[in-house]
């Protein structure tokens, strides 16, 4: 089923703790003068444009990039995130938003690889353009990688994560950020998931995911807690209490296999400020949890506001806490040069790409996308009815997201 556009739903609340997670998780590979390969196995077209039928058509952004983009005495960890947004946007007028691999792309250096996969014909035309035209722009500037930079693949991200690892530099940023549009998704993520670390135990994989009231979806951190990584992160952030028709997308998570140890401490300083200008009422919150597949230990490391979330099958306090000990994949040991390194600043803004992969800005989408509702209902509390609720059409595009609430 391939009814999902991510066009409908670009920059919400749930991109917003995506892609500032994300710029977080390059900074952190960034730290170190190897390699990576940083591999998205669900890519969307790449960049949108919020001026568009489709993002205007649910206005979701207002529950996300919208009030963060004024927002002032922002965090030191939200900002490269914020920047690398108003890069795309010089004329300080928020337009454009990027996508997941228009971050990847921003953030990592001429010497990572970057793999791409995108099932939607449409998108992955408009993604492949797009790269096309920032290689040649980079090419010109006299910026030249060595082999193929970037590669788009019009293929099954789940199927494909596996021929990828481990990588030829032994470090790899995975991406994994399905639409949960069938149940099907949640067990495909963990079985991709399962045989990549089989593969490459070190890998950091990061994964997005709905918090909604079906089983699948509530069942689904746990479910991550026992995948074998040495060590987890689940971070979520709740902007408002589910309405009792449970439409819409309220809360979403990021869950992270083998975590950066710096990912934590500077999650807890900037989560209360993203509860703060998202939250839309006294259900908003945050929750950040760790723990290690080895020992079995996790605990519940700081909650937003409101009453303790459930822990899932966390028992004592995470081994995590104290000074930071070691959270790199695959060492034992923080390494002195890590520690004492400051993060990296953000890969300085490059030619911005397009949401229709051409120079000039035209919306995404046109006729054939007059009728190309997502299967997720939009985000909790984005600015209503101007176009009609964007609920899902009924049950023949009802995966997990419809009626029970959508991907965002
Ligand atoms: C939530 S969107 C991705 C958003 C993107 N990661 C970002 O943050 O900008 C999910 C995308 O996955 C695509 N898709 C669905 N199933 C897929 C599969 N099995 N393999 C690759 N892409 C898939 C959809 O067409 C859609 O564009």
């Amino acid at each position: 089923m391939l009814s999902y556009r991510h066009a409908f739903h670009a920059g919400n609340h749930a991109d917003v703790l995506k892609h500032f997670v994300q710029v977080q998780l390059h900074l952190y590979m960034n730290q170190k003068d190897v390699a990576y390969t940083y591999i998205d196995t669900h890519s969307g077209a790449g960049v949108y444009a919020l001026d568009s039928f489709q993002a205007t058509k649910t206005s979701e952004y207002d529950t996300g990039i919208g009030p963060l983009w004024n927002a002032t005495e922002v965090p030191e960890a939200l900002k490269p995130y914020l920047d690398l947004v108003k890069s795309m946007n010089p004329s300080g007028k928020l337009r454009y938003y990027p996508g997941s691999p228009y971050v990847a792309d921003q953030m990592s250096r001429l010497e990572d690889r970057l793999r791409l996969f995108e099932l939607h014909p449409a998108d992955v035309k408009i993604l492949n353009d797009n790269v096309r035209k920032a290689e040649a722009h980079r090419a010109e500037q006299g910026e030249r990688a060595r082999g193929k930079r970037v590669i788009v693949e019009h293929g099954d991200g789940f199927q494909s994560l596996k021929k990828l690892l481990p990588p030829p530099s032994r470090r790899a940023l995975v991406l994994v950020d399905p639409p949960y549009e069938v149940k099907d998704d949640y067990q495909k993520v963990r079985d991709a998931l399962n045989e990549a670390l089989g593969r490459f135990p070190s890998g950091m994989y990061a994964v997005w995911y709905p918090v909604l009231q079906r089983m699948e979806s509530r069942q689904f951190p746990d479910k991550l807690k026992r995948l074998p990584a040495k060590e987890w992160l689940n971070v979520t952030l709740t902007v408002s209490t589910p309405g009792p028709d449970g439409i819409g997308l309220h809360s979403s998570g990021m869950f992270i296999l083998n975590p950066p140890y710096t990912l934590e401490p500077m999650l807890r300083e900037t989560m209360p400020y993203l509860v703060q200008v998202l939250g839309k009422d006294s259900g908003a919150r945050f929750t950040i949890e760790t723990g290690t597949q080895i020992t079995g230990a996790a605990g519940l490391r700081e909650t937003g506001a409101g009453p303790r979330a459930p822990v899932g099958n966390a028992r004592r306090a995470s081994p995590l806490s104290g000074k930071g000990s070691l959270r790199l994949p695959g060492q034992s040991m923080v390494r002195e040069e890590d520690k004492e390194k400051p993060a990296a600043a953000p890969a300085k803004p490059r030619r911005a790409w397009h949401p229709d992969g051409s120079a000039g800005a035209k919306p995404q989408g046109g006729a054939q996308d007059g009728g190309a509702r997502s299967a997720r209902p939009a985000a909790a509390d984005s600015r209503p009815a101007r176009t009609g609720s964007p609920r899902p059409a009924g049950p023949r595009q009802g995966g997990p997201r419809s009626g029970g609430g959508g991907k965002r």
